[in-house]
C-alpha cells in the first residue's frame, strides 16, 4: 500500500512529465500549517529555476495536468508557486478501511525484493560491565533490526563482542591466580563482579613484571589454541555473557548467543586479510607496522593517514578484525547491506574501513553504512558519570529506572496488587529509558533525566503507555454500559466521520506508514516517537470533543474504529518497532 505522500508524489510526477516531457520526481511534504491543507509541493519552484520560467505559471500548468480528484480536493497555488493539497474525506475513509484490514502492517508496505542486511550493534567488551555508553548502540541497533524486518528485509543481527586480544592474556593470568584450582574443577568458577575483576587484573599487570611475563605466555598459548588456556578464556566469556544477556532481556532486545560473532571468531582470518592486502599492494610496511593508506585521508600535518592492520610485534588490531568481519559478511552471509551502529567517535575508523575494503575490491555492490549517535549526558551537561567519575553501569541505571517507576505507579494507582504494580513498573521504567533515548535525534547528545523521562505528560513512555491504556479502557467502560464494542466494530459497514477532530485523528492514523518511511530512511526512531506523540494528542482532542460510547449507534461504530486503530497503531509502534511494552491499565 502506497503512503498518501507517495500517491500524491506519483500523481504530481506524472503531471510534471506531461508539462515538461521529463521524468522528475515531485517533492511533496506534509503541510507545516493545517490552514494550507494537508500536503504541499514546492516542485514548481525548484523546477522553474531549472527551466527558467515563472514558478506560478508552471504550478498552474502542473495543476492543469494533475489527475488527483480521487485523492485531494482541487489543489491551490500559494505564494510564489507552492501547490497546496487537501485530502478528500472519501479518500480518508477508504484509506482507513484499508489499514483496518491490514491488521499486521497498518499501511506499511513490504519491500518487493527481500534483501539481506547485517546489523552490527551492541558489541560489549568481555569482562567489563556494560555501561550507559552501550545503551544507545544496543537499543538503536535493535530498533533498526525491527524496522528492517517490518519492511520485509532478511535481517542478520551481529553482536561483534570484544572477546579477543592481548588483554585476555592478562585476564587469564589473573584468573589462574585467583582460581588456581580451575584446571580441575570449572564448576567453582564465578566472576561476581566483572568490573572489579578487570580492574584488579589491570592493576596487577601495570605493577608486577612477573605477572606481565605470565600474561604474555598466556597470550602465546591462546594464539596456539592451547586447550586449557582456551577453556579458561571461554569461561571468562561465558561469565560475561551471564552479565549482558539478562540486560538484553530486561531491555527487550532480540539478541541471543546465536547472533554473536565476536572478535575471536575472526582470529584465524586475520593473517589472510594482511596477506591479501599485501598481494594487491595496498598493505605496506611503514615504521615497522603494516598499514594501508586509504585515499582521501590525511593527518593533521597533511600526510597520508595510516589504517594500521598489524603492529610491529606482529599483533593484529581492531581494524584487522573489522576487515575480516566485513569480508565474511559479504562473502559468507551474502549481505546486500551492512549497518554498523556505534558512537560518533568511531566515525573515522569506519570511513577508513569502508574505503580500504572498497579499494581492495571486496565490496562489490554491498552498501556499507555507519549509523552514529551522540553521547548520554548528565544533568550538568557532561557525559553521564557517577559522583566519583566512573561510568554508570547499565544494570544499575535500569534498576533505578524501575524503582522510580514504581513510585509513579504507587501514586497513580495505590489500590493495585503488588505484583501488578511491579510488572507495570518494569514496563514503565524500562520503557521510559528507551523511549527517552529514541525520542531524541540520534545524532545529538542528550541529557539523561529520570524526572523528565518518567513524567506523565510530554513525549515520554509513560504518557504513551497511559494513552494506550486510556483507549483500551473504552472497551471496559462499554462492558459496564452493556455495549459490546468488539461486536459493534465487527458490524461496522460504512465509516461515518464528520467532526473536525475525527478527521484530524483519521488523517493522523493514515499517516503511520509515512512516519515509518521517514524513520527507516535515515534510521531515526525519533520520527516514530514524534508520530506516536502526535497521535496520542489527536486522540485526546478527539476524545474530548466527541463522545464515543454515548454517541448514536451509527457514529459510535465509526468512533470505535478510530479508537481501535489508535490503540493498535500505538501498540504496533511501541511494541513491534520500538520494543517497548504496553500495558492495559495504569
Ligand atoms: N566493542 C566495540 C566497542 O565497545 C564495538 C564493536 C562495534 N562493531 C565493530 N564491528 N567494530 O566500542
Amino acid at each position: 500500500m502506497k503512503t498518501p505522500i507517495e500517491l500524491i508524489s506519483q500523481r504530481i510526477t506524472d503531471a510534471i512529465q506531461k508539462v515538461t516531457g521529463q521524468n522528475i520526481p515531485a517533492i511533496v511534504t506534509a503541510a507545516t500549517d493545517p490552514r494550507f491543507g494537508d500536503y504541499q509541493s514546492n516542485s514548481a519552484l525548484s523546477l522553474a529555476k531549472q527551466l527558467k520560467t515563472n514558478p506560478r505559471q508552471l504550478a498552474e500548468k502542473i495543476i492543469a495536468n494533475l489527475q488527483i480528484e480521487d485523492v485531494c480536493q482541487t489543489p491551490e497555488i500559494a505564494g510564489a508557486g507552492f501547490i497546496n493539497l487537501r485530502l478528500k474525506p472519501e479518500f480518508i475513509k477508504n484509506y482507513l478501511t484499508e489499514i483496518k484490514n491490514d491488521t499486521e502492517n497498518f499501511g506499511i508496505e513490504k519491500s518487493e525484493t527481500s534483501k539481506t542486511v547485517v546489523v552490527d550493534f551492541s558489541g560489549p567488551n568481555i569482562a567489563k560491565q556494560m555501561h550507559v555508553g552501550h545503551l544507545r548502540s544496543t537499543i538503536i541497533g535493535d530498533c533498526i533490526c525491527r524496522m528492517l524486518s517490518q519492511a520485509g528485509w532478511n535481517v542478520i543481527p551481529q553482536n561483534h563482542i570484544g572477546d579477543w586480544g592481548t588483554q585476555f592474556g592478562m585476564l587469564i593470568a589473573y584468573f589462574k591466580l585467583e582460581w588456581p584450582y580451575v584446571d580441575e574443577d570449572y564448576s567453582q568458577v564465578e566472576i561476581n563482579d566483572l568490573e572489579q575483576f578487570y580492574k584488579s587484573a589491570k592493576q596487577r599487570f601495570d605493577n608486577d613484571e612477573n605477572f606481565v611475563a605470565v600474561a604474555h605466555q598466556q597470550v602465546r598459548r591462546l594464539h596456539q589454541s592451547d586447550p586449557i588456556t582456551m577453556e579458561q578464556w571461554k569461561n571468562i566469556v561465558d561469565e560475561s555473557r551471564k552479565h549482558y544477556q539478562p540486560i538484553y532481556e530486561t531491555l527487550g532486545i532480540n539478541l541471543t548467543v546465536k547472533d554473536e560473532r565476536g572478535e575471536s571468531f575472526y582470529r584465524d582470518k586475520l593473517a589472510d586479510v594482511v596477506n591479501d592486502l599485501k598481494k594487491v599492494e595496498l598493505a605496506v610496511e611503514s615504521e615497522g607496522a603494516i598499514c594501508v593508506f586509504p585515499e582521501g585521508f590525511k593527518t593533521k600535518e597533511g600526510n597520508p593517514m595510516p589504517f594500521i592492520i598489524q603492529k610491529t610485534d606482529g599483533a593484529f588490531l581492531y581494524a584487522t578484525t573489522d576487515l575480516a568481519a566485513l569480508r565474511f559478511r559479504i562473502n559468507e552471509l551474502k549481505a546486500n547491506e551492512i549497518i554498523y551502529v556505534t558512537d560518533a567517535r568511531q566515525k573515522q575508523h569506519f570511513e577508513m574501513l569502508f574505503k580500504v575494503a572498497e579499494m581492495a575490491g571486496w565490496v562489490k555492490d554491498t552498501k556499507l553504512v555507519h549509523v552514529t549517535f551522540g553521547s548520554v549526558l548528565g544533568e550538568d551537561g557532561k557525559p553521564l558519570k557517577t559522583r566519583s567519575g566512573e561510568n554508570i553501569k547499565l544494570k544499575e541505571l535500569l534498576d533505578e529506572a524501575v524503582k522510580r517507576a514504581k513510585q509513579v505507579v504507587e501514586q497513580k494507582n495505590p489500590e493495585l496488587a503488588d505484583s501488578e504494580k511491579d510488572s507495570i513498573a518494569r514496563a514503565v521504567g524500562i520503557g521510559a529509558v528507551k523511549y527517552a533515548d529514541y525520542s531524541n535525534n540520534r545524532t545529538s547528545d542528550y541529557i539523561f533525566s529520570f524526572d523528565k523521562m518518567l513524567a506523565m505528560d510530554g513525549n515520554t513512555a509513560p504518557y504513551m503507555q497511559y494513552a494506550y491504556a486510556r483507549v483500551k479502557s473504552i472497551g471496559r467502560k462499554g462492558q459496564e454500559k452493556g455495549i459490546d464494542t468488539a461486536k459493534e466494530l465487527k458490524g461496522l459497514k460504512e465509516i461515518f466521520i464528520n467532526e473536525p477532530a475525527e478527521f484530524e485523528l483519521a488523517k493522523q492514523l493514515i499517516r503511520y506508514s509515512e512516519a515509518f518511511s521517514t524513520a527507516i530512511a535515515d534510521f531515526k526512531p525519533n520520527f516514530l516517537t514524534a508520530y506516536l506523540y502526535d497521535l496520542a494528542g489527536k486522540f485526546s482532542a478527539f476524545y474530548n470533543a466527541c463522545p464515543v460510547l454515548d454517541a448514536e449507534p451509527k457514529t459510535r461504530a465509526s468512533r470505535l474504529l478510530l479508537c481501535n486503530l489508535t490503540a493498535q497503531i500505538i501498540r504496533h509502534g511501541l511494541e513491534n518497532l520500538l520494543g517497548i511494552k504496553i500495558i492495559d491499565r495504569m
